[in-house]
């Protein structure tokens, strides 16, 4: 349809129609089956569920075929329903999670996987996805770190500019693509005390340079939709909040597409304290520029009169719903209602895109302890243990969409992989202590005492008969995701009796986690000989892991986020502000910045990993020592790999700026690149630093680089290296 047509069409609708195409109703009002992604507020009136214009949490052709038909044929205009769904990190084929994903370190795998979920989704009649999450996130206390990529404003986005291309392609027509949707604007992982749908406080700097990054960037790819976030910001609700939304949203970064608000968010500012009821709510989401309530009921209770009583003019009602018929438009939606609906076929899980899912686990392990080259395993007599050894919950509790039949557990690939007498499974213990809250409510586990006696004792067994014993444990799929804040980094206790049960047996030990979130792991590495975070790997989990685990490939995933030692330490990060009283490099002393009782920096800090093979970083360079704001320094280093095994290493470019009017980070990661090496070989590898990447929320409140001193790593990780030099005239 052309822009006048479209016009023509606004023209010509009611102010109902209008309100309506503004409101998202739950799926679970066309289809029993829906999956219900928030609170219920129960049933929405007729008149709503015929004019909504858009839905979530159902997919399948033929479900949204007889829906679309239904609702088309009694709309007055024939606009045809948006159907969207939460697509995280798979629709069929399920990928490693968000958090193993930026552990990747690879923004090609990342667009790859999301192309993957794209084509996968379309096929099964979904146009849009709440996908990517770009929000940073600094404490693993809040359980949404999973579906994060990480700490680091830079590396967020990466993978969100990644993603957004992934899903969306070059033009949304296609039907292989669909929207994408940014969300949670803004600052949805600060909040305080790690706790879900917490109140968040930052600083202005604080906010534009770290917290606001990875969604501008995004933006930067015209995503067709931002989604607001449930907390407040400094006081005020983000789906309410005019700074965030017009100043910044709008006029800075330039968005012209469609704001949508959480689940319920609008009615939520009613708890917020900040709208006295549900009009109050519609008014003010309204001019804070949000154009469809999801769910809260708030626009379908209340717009048409705000409307009509002049409260809301019909200009801003008009641009909003505008922006909504020109998201079906850019979709093709006009002209093929029932895009992607194909009564025959649905997606199907290919060898492709196992083999995508596959390549993606390997490269998001993150291999953080390997004494004596405990990895790879050698052919002997391997021992599988522990809760996850044989589960198909590999993938998250944003996965609904993806069958767990389809899952490879580890034990399935072992089985694959080696002699069947060479190997033996146990599963060790419950994968909870006897009663554990979890997203889904309260699980009880009936017999634990007497069933965790019984699998401690089998284990034992398996152990005794083993040379090498693979640990498989780790949080259990729903301790991660959405409300599942915790104040406990421990890996569940019947757990970690499990592996002082089995290193009591003497055997070499290699212990894998598999978690949504950064865990404490001091007890962990102790036991262990070898350490390697799989996070949540998804359908082709089991088959990644084992590639890894028998040197097929190195292991070359990053730590995307710290792993402290202690919960105390939370929120943790590496790119902390310097303090006049710096703790000495070789021990807390008195009256510096330091616990008493713990190192200031993590256990395993961001951008760690290890690999099977050796790479040294040889003469890292700058090309000058002095920049002037129109010229680039280069920054090189040869990489030579020096082990016996081809591997990919993720070479990194941090830089401090040592002097300004105000303080700035330690380090901040300004570059990656993630190279592959055969043994022997080398490569140079170089970064352009430019003025642009020194800007900074100076004291006068301006987007500046301010002259002065700046120190360039290129290295490692965020821990590593020794600093160069150069000067911004
Ligand atoms: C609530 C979650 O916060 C959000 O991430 C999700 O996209 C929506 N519900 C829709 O399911």
């Amino acid at each position: 349809m052309d822009k006048k047509a479209l016009e023509a069409l606004l023209n010509d609708m009611s102010t109902e129609e209008k309100v309506m195409q503004l409101v998202q109703i739950p799926g679970s009002e066309y289809e029993a089956s829906a999956e219900i992604t928030g609170i219920e507020r129960g049933q929405v009136k007729d008149n709503v569920k015929k004019l909504a214009g858009s839905t979530l949490g159902i997919w399948g052709s033929k479900r949204l075929k007889k829906i679309q038909e239904k609702y088309i044929k009694e709309h007055p205009h024939h606009i045809p329903l948006m159907f969207m769904l939460d697509v995280i990190h798979g629709h069929k084929t399920v990928l490693p999670c968000p958090l193993g994903q930026g552990a990747t370190f690879d923004p090609d795998t990342v667009r790859k996987g999301a192309e993957m979920q794209a084509q996968e989704a379309a096929a099964d009649g979904v146009h849009a996805t709440f996908s990517p999450m770009a929000d940073l996130c600094r404490d693993a206390r809040w359980g949404r770190i999973m579906e994060s990529t990480g700490e680091d404003k830079i590396l967020n986005s990466r993978m969100a500019t990644a993603m957004v291309e992934g899903y969306q392609g070059d033009d949304l027509k296609d039907r292989n693509y669909i929207a994408a949707c940014v969300k949670h604007y803004a600052a949805y992982g600060a909040a305080e005390g790690g706790r879900d749908y917490n109140n968040t406080e930052l600083s202005e700097h604080t906010l534009r340079e770290h917290y606001l990054r990875a969604y501008g960037e995004a933006i930067k790819k015209n995503p067709a939709m931002v989604m607001t976030s449930f907390n407040s910001i400094n006081g005020i609700p983000a789906t309410g909040n005019k700074f965030l939304m017009k100043k910044i949203l709008r006029e800075e970064f330039g968005f012209k597409g469609v704001l949508i608000s959480d689940w319920g968010a609008v009615g939520e500012m009613i708890n917020h304290g900040f709208a006295e009821d549900q009009r109050d709510a519609a008014l003010k989401a309204m001019m804070a520029g949000v154009d469809i309530d999801m769910c809260s009921g708030c626009y379908s209770s209340s717009l048409e009169d705000l409307v009509n009583t002049g409260a809301v003019s019909v200009q801003m009602l008009d641009e909003a719903v505008l922006r909504v018929l020109n998201m079906k438009n850019d979709l093709g939606l006009f002209e093929d209602p029932y895009r992607g609906i194909d009564m025959d076929a649905g997606p199907v899980i290919t060898g492709e895109s196992r083999a995508l899912a596959k390549e993606a686990v390997a490269a998001s392990l993150v291999l953080l302890e390997n004494k004596e080259n405990t990895l790879p395993l050698r052919k002997e007599k391997n021992a599988f243990i522990g809760p996850y050894a044989n589960n198909k919950k590999l993938q998250s509790s944003w996965a609904f969409s993806g069958e767990d039949e389809n899952t490879v557990t580890v034990w399935e690939a072992a089985l694959e992989a080696f002699d069947p007498e060479s190997i033996k499974v146990s599963t060790g213990c419950t994968m909870l202590d006897q009663d554990t809250m979890t997203a889904r409510g309260k699980r009880h586990v009936d017999n634990w005492e007497v069933e965790n006696t019984k699998f401690m004792a089998e284990a034992v067994k398996a152990a005794e008969w083993a040379d090498t014993v693979i640990m498989c444990l780790g949080e259990d799929f729903a301790q991660s995701g959405e409300a599942t804040s915790k104040v406990s980094l421990k890996l569940p206790a019947v757990q970690l009796k499990l592996l002082n049960e089995i290193k009591k047996t003497g055997k070499r030990i290699v212990t894998l986690i598999f978690t949504g979130r950064p865990l404490e792991l001091n007890e962990v590495r102790e036991l262990s000989d070898a350490l390697m975070i799989c996070w949540l790997p998804g359908t082709e989990g089991g088959h990644g892991v084992m590639d890894v685990l028998l040197g097929k490939v190195s292991p070359s995933g990053r730590l995307p986020v710290s792993f402290p030692y202690t919960v105390g330490q939370e929120p943790l990060h590496y790119d902390m502000y310097p303090t006049g009283r710096p703790r000495p490099e070789t021990g807390p002393s008195a009256f510096t910045s330091s616990y008493l009782d713990c190192e200031n920096g993590a256990l395993y800090p961001f951008g760690y990993g290890l690999s099977y093979t050796l790479f040294e970083f040889i003469n890292p360079t700058l090309s000058a020592q002095k920049m002037s704001g129109s010229e680039t320094i280069t920054a090189y280093v040869t990489v030579r790999n020096t082990g016996a095994m081809k591997g990919s290493v993720t070479v990194q470019l941090y830089i401090r700026d040592v002097t300004s009017s105000r303080v700035r980070p330690v380090r901040e990661l300004a570059d990656f690149k993630k190279i592959s090496l055969d043994p022997g070989a080398e490569e140079e590898v170089g970064f352009i630093i430019n003025e642009e990447m020194l800007r900074f929320w100076t004291a006068e409140e301006k987007w500046e680089s301010e002259a002065g001193k700046f120190l360039v790593w290129i290295c490692n990780s965020s821990r590593d290296g020794q600093p160069l030099e150069f000067k911004l005239a």
